[in-house]
């Protein structure tokens, strides 16, 4: 347990596992290296789907290739467009059965920091998603603090704390170290 309060990562992970079962449905919002989205897809099976958003081609390409040698391609639709385009997504709109969400915000490891996530179109990503997600469903959000993110951040914690029923909102932070990432969790109570 100790271990999964130092590396929000696989507390995400961890939490999403307790809500996502085999044939349900799930998106990464943002695909980036794809271990997120190779993630959801072995966690939802061969009769689930997962869906993955990232805006950088680098980023598409390079989770095409992650489900390709864990032999996941069938499983996954990649959408080389912003998150912000959820809503208006007409495979997630036919799909009522997504169970999780999972954003993991900032840049691309290894890439262009100044591509990063930005609060505007995230604010627009998580609305769609509150929407989208499945009654007993889970939406993760990793925030990190570097200046832009903590922008980012500021805005969704004022946005989440205005949430009403039927959501619940967390938010998991490190207290003592500074800029450390931050880990909302929202859930969507059964109907
Ligand atoms: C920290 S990385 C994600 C890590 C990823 N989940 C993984 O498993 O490796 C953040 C990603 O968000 C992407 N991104 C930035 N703005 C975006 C947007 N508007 N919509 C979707 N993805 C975006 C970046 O291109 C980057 O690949």
């Amino acid at each position: 347990m100790i271990d999964l309060l130092k590396r929000q990562t696989s507390l995400a992970k961890g939490l999403v596992l307790d809500v996502l079962s085999e044939g349900d449905s799930a998106v990464d919002a943002t695909a980036g290296t794809g271990a997120d989205t190779v993630f959801l897809a072995n966690v939802v099976g061969e009769n689930g789907r997962v869906y993955a958003f990232d805006n950088q081609w680098e980023a598409i390409s390079k989770t095409a290739a992650r489900l390709r040698a864990a032999g996941l391609t069938q499983r996954a639709s990649l959408f080389f467009r912003g998150h912000e385009t959820m809503g208006d997504n007409e495979a997630l709109r036919r799909d009522s059965g997504i169970k999780a969400f999972m954003f993991n915000l900032g840049y691309l490891p290894g890439g262009n920091h100044q591509k990063t996530t930005s609060a505007e179109t995230t604010l627009t990503a998580i609305k769609s998603a509150l929407k989208l997600l499945a009654p007993g469903g889970i939406i993760t959000i990793l925030a990190y603090m570097h200046p832009e993110g903590r922008q980012e951040y500021d805005a969704l914690s004022l946005y989440l704390s205005t949430l009403l029923n039927p959501y619940d909102v967390y938010r998991v932070e490190t207290v003592n170290h500074q800029n450390a990432p931050v880990l909302f969790v929202i859930t969507k109570k059964e109907e």
